[in-house]
């Protein structure tokens, strides 16, 4: 069974050498295990939504510790985190090497907080290490990066600029080509381009759409395995029209479609197009990126290599606001005030992102010559090794193995499992046998319910776990899914 998995890495504060910090911030007010808040009259401190902005008080349920994919509530309940505290710990809460490095950085004099205007080495060494990553594994292209933005929809947007700018001589490419049912943030620039909206025509900033952005059906293989014809139809209007579009942008696995995969092929003749007709091609990877699908970027895994790669979310597993994009050097010019955001690239997430990659690539040269001789055995191992080469592929069987197992129990209401690594969707099936929003999302509430946390992704349940989930964990999981699905499906038949 895997090292990452198996060892229970002890918290920093367990490692005997460091347990003295520990012990000396216990029961002052600098140990965070302290009650954070309560209320005047003594209530629970989760229960005040009146405090926020309509929709944007947390959850009923609040988290108070945690490790890998297990969550301690405020309740005293456990919970199986199947969607990586939504989607972004690819390592699972509190990864102890991301804490160790975090702490290590903290400790010292270096300064905590750092823009671009004084340089320092750390900015340096992230960025150094993503591009050679991203050269050796990008097809021969040449990257650069920008590294200045904190949220998913910020990069999206500096992507657009970037594109848009390299096609500032062109002034008959105006068009952008998205697709159905994608999502690409919350700012004016990801919202102008994604499809799915949840409240749609509520009232937006400045503008209610953009009228160069023609939205594309999902690209998607007929029964027979080959492009079905709407997709064929937009790779021809593509071609046809390809001089009036300065990018296309897409998601390699648009989840909120049931986590669907877009076809190789698809990918392939898109790439092919681009590059004939001068597009730039965008992948937003915010969400598959940093370990979820095997890789750090999609284009390893699909051997399809676009202009430019977005990454968000997974790159700090929880420990810092960041994201980024690594873009072609044709399409890397950004200008002021783009790109510039003045809270963006603390220095603690460059850390987590550094130390994310540690776990997921392993350390190596030097530094692995300068590990610490106290570090535990199997964490040590898993640095050496990288988790993505060992780790990985035990995970997704461990995740292939628990949808099978659903569908087996469920036949008439668990559907097809789609999806690729560790970003499944499992299809959920109504009474007349076909796919239910409805029902998946009454099972994914449910699941809550039975200590178990996924998401609903249109009609399937959407399952996208940390990397170093354990058998345990997903032996837990697949109890308390069934219990939902029994629940749900025991309601439909009373
Ligand atoms: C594919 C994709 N792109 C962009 C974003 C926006 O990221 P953020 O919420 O960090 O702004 C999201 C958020 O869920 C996403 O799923």
């Amino acid at each position: 069974m895997s090292g990452a998995a198996e060892d229970a890495m002890p918290a920093p504060g367990a490692v005997p050498d460091l347990e003295p910090l520990v012990t000396a911030l216990r029961g002052t007010v600098l140990d965070p295990t302290r009650p954070q808040y309560r209320r005047s009259d003594g209530g629970a401190y989760d229960l005040e939504a009146a405090m926020f902005m309509r929709g944007s008080a947390p959850r009923h349920l609040s988290a108070v510790s945690g490790r890998g994919a297990t969550l301690r509530l405020s309740d005293g309940s456990e919970l199986i985190d199947l969607c990586s505290m939504t989607e972004n710990t690819v390592l699972g809460l509190n990864d102890p090497w991301v804490q160790l490095r975090q702490i290590a950085h903290v400790l010292s004099e270096r300064p905590h907080y750092v823009t671009v205007r004084f340089g320092n080495d750390l900015y340096y060494r992230v960025a150094n290490r993503l591009s050679r990553y991203f050269d050796k594994t990008g097809g021969g292209r040449d990257h650069v990066l920008n590294m200045r933005e904190c949220t998913g929809s910020g990069a999206v947007e500096l992507a657009l600029h970037a594109a848009w700018t390299a096609a500032r001589t062109s002034p008959g490419r105006r068009r952008l080509a998205s697709f159905v049912g994608a999502f690409h943030g919350s700012n004016l620039g990801g919202v102008l381009v994604s499809d799915h909206q949840p409240e749609r025509g509520s009232g937006r900033v400045l503008l209610d759409r953009a009228d160069n952005v023609e939205q594309f059906p999902i690209p998607a293989t007929g029964p027979d395995g080959r492009l079905d014809a709407a997709t064929l139809d937009a790779l021809a209007t593509l071609e046809r029209d390809g001089a009036q579009y300065f990018a296309v942008i897409l998601e390699p696995i648009p989840w909120r479609n049931a986590v669907h995969v877009v076809p190789a092929e698809f990918l392939r003749r898109l790439r092919e197009i681009c590059t004939a007709k001068s597009i730039c091609l965008i992948f937003d990877e915010v969400q598959n990126g940093f370990g979820f699908t095997g890789a750090i970027r999609y284009g390893e895994v699909s051997g399809v290599h676009p202009d430019i790669s977005v990454l968000g979310k997974g790159l700090t597993s929880g420990h810092g606001a960041l994201s980024l994009i690594v873009a072609d050097r044709a399409f890397g010019t950004v200008e002021s005030p783009f790109g510039f955001k003045s809270n963006s690239a603390n220095m603690l997430s460059l850390v987590a992102v550094d130390a994310v990659l540690d776990r997921l690539l392993g350390v190596t040269g030097p530094d692995a010559e300068v590990l610490p001789h106290w570090l535990p055995a199997g964490m040590e191992r898993d640095l050496r090794e990288g988790l993505l080469s060992t780790t990985y592929p035990r995970t997704v069987k461990m995740i292939d193995e628990m949808l099978t197992e659903l569908r087996r129990r469920f036949p008439a209401t668990a559907g097809r499992a789609t999806g690729a690594g560790l970003m499944r969707g499992l299809v959920m099936l109504g009474g007349d046998g076909r796919p239910s929003s409805a029902l998946a999302g009454e099972v994914a509430r449910g699941c809550m319910d039975h200590g178990v946390h996924v998401r609903q992704a249109g009609t399937a349940l959407f399952v996208k776990p940390c990397l170093v989930i354990t058998q345990r964990e997903v032996d837990q999981a697949l109890a308390g899914m069934t219990r939902a699905i029994e629940a749900v499906a025991g309601m439909r038949a009373g």
